[in-house]
């Protein structure tokens, strides 16, 4: 258990699968993990996820998109854009997707999640299956294209702590990928997508039977 992750519940003992990483994944006829979608509002992260995962079912694989302004209506309702509240709103969509990629899935998340060790501690629980995904556009390009007329509003000052104007947005330091939406057209940054996942979450990487311990998180933490 991380020190940054203390367990408030005493007397808990953790309850063992019966059913392997492994065995889901030879289910599925893919691997499970997670492809973190990072970046300022209005850079692309959910259209182009929604995108990715209309293609990879279509390819008969389980895809599934958490997105940040669907889980703040329900898992997250509570939650505000405070640093504190991102913080928690991070966590708690990471540890989603990561007992959702234990259980098979490939995991699409898009958030702004603008912090570095926010998306740092998912990363270090999930033991490689997580992939840092960094959709880039300049600010400029975000503020004009403003989807939500939110930018206007930010500018306006009719919302406060808005990433990119009035709150700080950590560009990862070394992502597995980098979209760059501002130059590629959305059919380009999916095509570029499908192919990343097709390899990363092919079951042929796996040539020998993998210790169900040594996947997705650390021993002993839930
Ligand atoms: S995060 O920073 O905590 O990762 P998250 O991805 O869940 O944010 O939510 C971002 C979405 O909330 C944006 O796409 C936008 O529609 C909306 N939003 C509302 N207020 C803010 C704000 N102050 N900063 C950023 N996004 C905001």
């Amino acid at each position: 258990m991380q020190d940054d992750q203390p367990t408030k519940s005493t007397n808990i003992v953790r309850v063992d699968h019966k059913v392997s990483p492994l065995d889901r994944w030879r289910l599925n006829g893919h691997t499970g993990g997670i492809m973190w979608f990072t970046g300022l509002s209005a850079s692309g992260k959910s259209t182009l996820a929604v995108r990715l995962e209309e293609r990879l079912h279509r390819k008969g694989m389980q895809a599934y998109v958490l997105d940040g302004d669907n889980l703040r209506h329900g898992l997250n309702a509570d939650l505000g854009f405070s640093p504190e509240d991102r913080t928690e709103n991070i966590r708690r969509v990471g540890e989603t997707a990561l007992l959702m990629a234990e259980a098979g899935f490939v995991v699409i998340s898009a958030f702004i999640s603008p912090y570095r060790a926010d998306r740092d501690r998912i990363r270090e629980r999930s033991k490689g299956n997580f992939h840092e995904i960094f959709v880039s556009a300049p600010i400029s390009v975000c503020e004009a294209r403003d989807p939500k007329g939110l930018y206007k509003k930010a500018r306006a000052g009719m919302i406060t702590d808005f990433t990119g104007i009035s709150a700080p947005y950590e560009e990862p330091l070394d992502p597995e990928m980098i979209i760059d939406t501002a130059s590629t057209d959305v059919e380009g940054c999916v095509d570029q997508l499908v192919e990343f996942a097709l390899v990363q979450f092919a079951l042929e990487s796996f040539d020998s039977e993998p210790d169900p311990a040594d996947l997705y998180r650390e021993p002993g933490s839930d």
